[in-house]
Formats: C-alpha cells, structure tokens, sequence
C-alpha cells in the first residue's frame, strides 16, 4: 500500500495459480503494449500464452494492482542457457538464468513507479549465481535497477525460432559473474 491514496499490491504467482480473470486481464495488457499483428483477438492471444506457459518451467508472473486493476506486469521462468560452440572447439558450458520477459506498464498509467515496481519484483528472483538475462528497447531503465548490457554474441539453436531482437542484451545484476566473450545459445525462442 502507498501513501499517496492509491491502494497497490504487488503479487508474484506461479502460473498454475493464476487465475482465469488475472490471465485475461494480462492478455489484454500485453496485446494494448506489443498489438499481435494479425489483430486483437484476445482469445487467441490468451490461448497462445496458454500454450506458451505450459510449457515453460517454473513460470512466474509478477503483477500490480491498484485496487483491482491489473497496472503493470512482467513474467520470469528458470532456463539454461549454453556458452560456447563446439564447432569453434570451445567448452559449452551451461548456465542457469532468469528469463525476464513482458515487463510493462499500462499505457495511460506510465511516470507512476508502477514498472520500477514490477521490474524490482521480477528481478529479485535473479541471484548471484543464476542471474537475469533480458533483452531491452530501454536498457536505461534497467541500468538504474542495477543491470548491465552484456556484449555477446547471441542465437538459438531451435529451428524456426527467433533470437533476440531488441538493441540490447542485459543481465542482472551486473555483478555475477558473466563470460561476455563467449557466445550465447539461448537454446529456445528469445523472451
Ligand atoms: C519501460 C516501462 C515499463 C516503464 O514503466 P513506468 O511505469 O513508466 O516506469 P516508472 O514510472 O516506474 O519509472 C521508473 C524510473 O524509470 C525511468 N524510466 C521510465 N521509462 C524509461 C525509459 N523508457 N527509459 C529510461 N528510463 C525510463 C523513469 O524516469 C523513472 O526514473 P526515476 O526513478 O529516476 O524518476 C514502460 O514505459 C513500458 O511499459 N514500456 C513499454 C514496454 C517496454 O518497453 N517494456 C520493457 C521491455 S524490456
């Protein structure tokens, strides 16, 4: 709760306890900040989370209301990312992060400290030994929570998929220790 006559509350939830309104009124955030491109249709948009969280371990989503209005949110969930490639002879090397994904704040409800807020949440799953990793169109807002752009090279090895595609690469926080010079397959489609 703030002191300014707002009543907030920040959740963080395991997917499977996510409720059905909560996960419509995610789906709807999302599609108002990332519009899909073929269309506002909310059904399938959820239907396409649906699909996408089931399969991903120890999703979390992180979320604030003010009173019961769902203001700001973002999603983490555990994966191993790989170093290295073993065409150039390197060691590949595995490393467990956070995935940080979907951080945002309502449009209309932007300048309130509501995505300082949702970011911080999400971020202290991040620890010194399995730290965050995120791609950013604003990586100033994240250097301010202790973040850093990291330099490497960046792919996935699943066919068809999507690397990352924003200017920056980040980690969190920037003190873990990180190879920068190694290159990175994210091993899944990029968050
Ligand atoms: C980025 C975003 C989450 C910020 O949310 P917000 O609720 O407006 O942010 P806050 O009000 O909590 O701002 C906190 C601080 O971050 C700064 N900040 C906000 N947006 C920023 C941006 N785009 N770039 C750099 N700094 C930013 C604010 O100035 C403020 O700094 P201060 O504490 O020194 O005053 C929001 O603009 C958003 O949803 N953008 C679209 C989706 C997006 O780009 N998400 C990030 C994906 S990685």
């Amino acid at each position: 709760m703030c002191d300014d006559g707002l009543v907030r509350t920040i959740k963080t939830l395991p997917w499977r306890r996510v409720d059905d309104a909560t996960k419509e009124a995610c789906a709807a955030l999302w599609e108002q900040v990332w519009p899909s491109a073929d269309g506002p249709d909310l059904a399938t948009r959820l239907a396409r989370i649906e699909a996408t969280s089931n399969a991903t371990s120890e999703l979390r989503w992180h979320l604030v209301f003010d009173h019961d209005e769902l203001v700001a949110a973002a999603r983490t969930f555990r994966h191993a990312v790989t170093f290295g490639s073993s065409e150039d002879g390197r060691d590949v090397r595995s490393q467990q992060i956070i995935a940080l994904a979907s951080v945002c704040t309502a449009p209309d409800r932007r300048g309130e400290g509501l995505g300082d807020s949702v970011a911080r949440e999400a971020l202290a799953r991040a620890s010194h030994d399995v730290p965050a990793l995120f791609q950013s169109g604003v990586p100033e807002f994240y250097e301010r929570l202790g973040a850093r752009r990291i330099t490497n090279e960046i792919s996935t090895s699943l066919e068809g998929a999507r690397s990352f595609h924003e200017p920056a690469a980040m980690i969190f926080a920037a003190d873990a220790p990180w190879d920068d010079d190694a290159p990175i397959d994210l091993r899944i489609a990029g968050w």
